[in-house]
C-alpha cells in the first residue's frame, strides 16, 4: 500500500497529525531527525525514517504517493535556517515529489503568506519563504493542498474552523485543528490545487474538505 510521507512528524502539529492518522488507519511514514525520535515513533506503531531536509532525505519518499510538509525552522533559529528549511527544504521536497509522481502534497504554510510586506518586519523573511515554497508547489505537477493557519495555539481542537479571517474574530487556530485538517485533506484528496486559510471557527472540518 502506498504511504503518506510526513516531513516534520516530530513537531507539535506533526505529532498530533500522526496520532490522528493512526486512529484513522492512514498508512503514514514519519520522517524525523534522529534515531531516538525514530525509536519513539516505532514504539507507538508508526513507521519512521530518519532524514533532514538540509541534507539527504530522498530515501524517505520510497513507496509514498502523498506527502505532508509540516517541518519548520521555528522561532529560535536565524534567517539562515528559514532559508534552508522553510524555503529550500520545502522546494527540494516538492521537486522530489514531482520526479517520483507523487499524487498529492499537503503544505502547512501560513496565513497571509502572499503578503510578506504586510507582516511585522521580523516576520517578513519567513513569509517570503512560505510564499515562494507555496508558489513552487502550486506551479508543480503535483496536486497541492496549501493549508494556511493563523497564529497557532495549544488549545484542544474543536473540530471546527473557518476559512476566512474576515468571517470571525481573532487569528488563532489550535494545532490540533490544523492536524485534523491535514488528516481530512488526505482522506479527501483533490486532483486540483486548493489553498485554504485556517482559523478556529464554526464549520466542521470534514465539510471544509468535502466542498473543496
Ligand atoms: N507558530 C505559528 O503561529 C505558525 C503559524 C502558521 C504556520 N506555522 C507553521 O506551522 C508549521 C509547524 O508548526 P509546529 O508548531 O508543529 O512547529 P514545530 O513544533 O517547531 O515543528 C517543526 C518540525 O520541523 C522539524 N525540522 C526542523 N528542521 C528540520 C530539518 N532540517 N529537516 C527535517 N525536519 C526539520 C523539527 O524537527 P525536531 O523535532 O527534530 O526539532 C520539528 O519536528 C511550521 O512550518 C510553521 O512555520 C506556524
Amino acid at each position: 500500500m502506498s504511504k503518506i510521507l510526513t516531513i516534520g512528524a516530530n513537531g507539535q502539529i506533526g505529532r498530533l497529525f500522526c496520532e490522528k492518522a493512526m486512529d484513522a488507519e492512514l498508512p503514514i511514514r514519519a520522517m524525523v531527525r534522529s534515531d531516538e525520535q525514530r525509536a519513539r515513533f516505532e514504539a507507538q506503531g508508526v513507521e519512521a525514517v530518519v532524514g533532514d531536509v538540509e541534507g539527504d532525505f530522498f530515501h524517505a519518499f520510497d513507496g509514498c504517493d502523498q506527502v505532508v510538509f509540516t517541518a519548520g525552522s521555528g522561532g529560535s533559529t536565524g534567517g539562515d535556517k528559514t532559508l534552508l528549511v522553510d524555503l529550500y527544504g520545502a522546494i527540494r521536497a516538492i521537486a522530489e515529489s514531482e520526479a517520483r509522481g507523487v499524487k498529492h502534497f499537503v503544505m502547512v504554510s501560513a496565513l497571509r503568506a502572499e503578503q510578506p510586506l504586510k507582516a511585522v518586519p521580523a516576520m517578513r523573511h519567513y513569509m517570503v519563504a512560505k510564499l515562494l515554497a507555496d508558489q513552487r508547489l502550486i506551479e508543480s505537477n503535483v496536486a497541492a493542498t496549501v493549508l494556511r493557519p493563523g497564529r497557532l495555539t495549544d488549545e484542544v481542537g474543536s473540530g471546527r474552523v473557518r476559512t476566512s479571517a474576515a468571517a470571525g474574530d481573532g487569528f488563532d487556530i489550535s494545532r490540533e485543528n490544523v492536524a485534523s485538517c491535514i488528516r481530512e485533506a488526505l482522506r479527501q484528496p483533490s486532483r486540483s490545487n486548493r489553498v485554504v486559510d485556517l482559523l478556529d471557527g464554526d464549520t466542521l472540518i470534514r465539510d471544509v474538505f468535502a466542498k473543496s
